[in-house]
């Protein structure tokens, strides 16, 4: 998206230099995070022909969120650090343009107030709350609770962060806590976690699959699981009650060893037979990925740092021409390709650079 790279070139020009390497950065030699944006560059669409329609309807019905935007604003931290208006700003702009919003625990704002500013912009916004299991099972609940009195209509648990990943340039930057003035709101006044560093977002590598299944059991929320590559992990989430599943890497920020988030996609669709939803995450940056990943059996797409890079550059009217900007290019594809609907991308449709499948 042309105006992507612009909104980009615009934060990092506003942004401290060590909050920009904190969002555009990821684990180890970067190879991760790279290859998220260079396998849908080896992605071609084959389109059909004569069968499109004037008009096209892209909403899709997700857990919690009937008729949303094909394109969900992932969970991302700290957004108070790409501008003053943080995560209040990026919810508004998410519920104007019919996108689920994926608000994180490791917000800069309370859950509740994230929710009511979605709501002020679209009483029938979703948002949906991102949360890691902690080791103490009544932290996770006093979590599970704050998302569920906020108004959220799903959770998010991101499983794939057993232990934080290294980030290079987090670590060159010496950027591990919060600057004053700033903490994970969500954390504040949990038994046994005080706010303010980043190591403090409860990350266990002792948890297992009756964690997920005490989520699940503990809510009546729907829980979708974030993080999940492998395709017997995607049969396990649905065995144990996940209501979708969400394909990432977490952007190239935990292991730097992993595939490219499309690249997993397929097996993991297959493994999950149209149970439940399957959406992906990961270098997400124009219509056409989107359209590919459609192709290949995801519901929708998560965008992580195009959201962040809006918000820096212009707050809340940044984030609008991200998620619109991509949900139009998307449209467009789609009308290229013949389509009349998500639907009408077909696995048959995505093929590899030299036109095979
Ligand atoms: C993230 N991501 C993330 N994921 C999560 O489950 N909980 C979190 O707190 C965060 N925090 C976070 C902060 C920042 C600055 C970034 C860039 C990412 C991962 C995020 O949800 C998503 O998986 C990736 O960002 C998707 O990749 P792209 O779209 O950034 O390429
Ligand atoms: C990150 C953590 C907060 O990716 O999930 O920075």
């Amino acid at each position: 998206m042309r105006a992507l790279r612009a909104l980009h070139d615009a934060a990092r020009a506003t942004l401290d230099p060590a909050h920009y390497d904190y969002v555009a950065g990821g684990a180890g030699e970067e190879r991760v995070l790279a290859d998220n944006e260079r396998a849908f560059d080896r992605y071609r669409l084959l389109p059909r022909v004569l069968t499109g329609a004037a008009a096209r309807d892209t909403r899709v019905d997700l857990p919690g969120a009937p008729g949303a935007a094909p394109v969900v604003a992932a969970p991302t931290a700290f957004h108070r650090l790409m501008h003053e208006g943080g995560e209040r700003a990026t919810a508004r702009a998410a519920a104007a343009e019919g996108a689920v919003l994926v608000t994180g625990a490791a917000s800069t704002t309370a859950v509740a107030d994230v929710v009511a500013a979605a709501h002020g912009t679209a009483p029938e916004a979703a948002v949906w709350f991102q949360l890691y299991a902690h080791p103490r099972a009544e932290v996770t609940t006093a979590l599970v609770r704050r998302a569920e009195d906020a108004g959220c209509t799903a959770l998010v648990l991101t499983v794939d962060s057993p232990v934080f990943g290294r980030r290079s340039r987090d670590l060159r930057n010496g950027f591990t806590d919060l600057p004053p003035g700033y903490a994970a709101e969500n954390m504040r006044d949990l038994p046994g976690a005080p706010p303010g560093a980043l190591t403090d977002i409860p990350m266990s590598p002792a948890l297992s699959w009756p964690d997920v299944a005490a989520v699940v059991r503990g809510t009546p929320l729907p829980v979708l699981l974030k993080g999940v590559l492998h395709p017997a992990d995607a049969r396990l989430a649905v065995e144990h009650g996940a209501a979708g599943v969400i394909v990432s890497n977490h952007g190239g920020r935990q292991s730097d060893a992993v595939p490219a988030a499309v690249d997993c996609l397929p097996a993991v669709v297959a493994a999950v037979a149209g149970r439940v939803p399957v959406l992906m995450d990961g270098g997400v940056r124009r219509g056409s990925d989107i359209a590919v990943a459609l192709a290949l059996g995801a519901a929708a797409v998560g965008v992580g740092r195009p959201v962040m890079w809006g918000l820096a550059a212009e707050g809340e009217a940044g984030v609008r021409a991200v998620l619109a900007g991509l949900r139009e290019e998307y449209d467009h594809t789609l009308a290229l390709c013949g389509g009349r609907r998500n639907t009408d991308l077909t696995r048959d449709m995505a093929v590899r650079e030299d036109g095979t499948w």
